[in-house]
């Protein structure tokens, strides 16, 4: 049982595990985040063609791994035919596209939490939204605080909802569009991710006096972390989250 208080999230999360240390989106990542001092990351999850939830970003599998298709086409045991780390560095050869499970295992290892975000192939939003929120109320690790779900797709976002309403939502925006106090209570979320060149001082003023989490993605550079926090952001995706930590 997922505890109904809101997550303590991190202010800097790896992006994609750690993606510019480690192929994004691996369990080589996620332990790439866990060394480099990280308490929580976000990663990125979809349905292969026989139904199980994956930790994969693309549509598609070309740009990070050896194969080719989309990921809604292929089933998992074919999935995990598949190199994922090679494109990123020989060095990480053999890694495979992890299974929501295995993530799952890794970051109680790790003592990592996670933003868990759903990002269904095309067609299949209310399909993933509830096989990732319905995995996550099954599985996720007591010993870690609660996840937060996030997703770009309302109708993910509703079916994540619908499946476990007591795990927190956030939706994710390339910009604050102008509905987005409807949007949000729509969807039952409190907290709004955004792209981060996209995001106004003012905006951010008007979300947090309305009562809502404002994170920024993907903050690279540690200037622009600060003015971001400085704004009033509560925090930051980094690929390279140890520019950003405290030392
Ligand atoms: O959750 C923030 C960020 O991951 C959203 O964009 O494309 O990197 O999944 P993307
Ligand atoms: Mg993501």
């Amino acid at each position: 049982m997922i505890d109904t208080e809101p997550a303590p999230v991190s202010t800097v999360i790896g992006h994609r595990g750690a993606a510019g240390h480690a192929p994004e989106n691996t369990l080589a990542s996620l332990e790439a985040a866990s060394g480099l001092g990280v308490r929580w990351v976000e990663f990125d999850t979809k349905l292969t063609a026989d139904g199980h939830v994956v930790v994969f970003h693309d549509d598609t599998l070309e740009r990070t791994t050896g194969g080719s298709g989309t990921v809604a086409e292929t089933t998992l045991a074919d999935l995990r035919a598949l190199d994922a780390g090679s494109w990123f560095d020989a060095a990480y050869a053999g890694q495979r596209v992890p299974t929501l499970k295995e993530a799952m295992e890794t970051l109680a290892r790790l003592g990592l939490g996670a933003v868990v975000e759903i990002k269904p192939s095309p067609g299949r939003e209310r399909e993933t939204g509830l096989a990732v929120a319905g995995a996550l109320a099954a599985g996720w690790p007591e010993t870690l605080p609660a996840p937060l779900i996030a997703s770009f797709e309302p109708t993910a976002l509703g079916a994540a909802r619908d499946t476990a309403p007591n795990i927190h939502r956030a939706l994710n925006v390339f910009k604050i569009p102008w509905g987005w106090r409807n949007r949000t209570k729509a969807l039952g979320c409190r907290a709004v991710h955004c792209l981060e060149k996209n995001l106004t001082a003012r905006q951010v003023g008007v979300l947090k006096d309305e009562g809502m989490v404002v994170r920024a993605f993907t903050v690279n550079d540690q200037t622009r972390a600060e003015t971001l926090l400085r704004w009033g952001v509560d925090g930051v995706f980094s690929d390279y989250p140890e520019r950003l930590l405290p030392r």
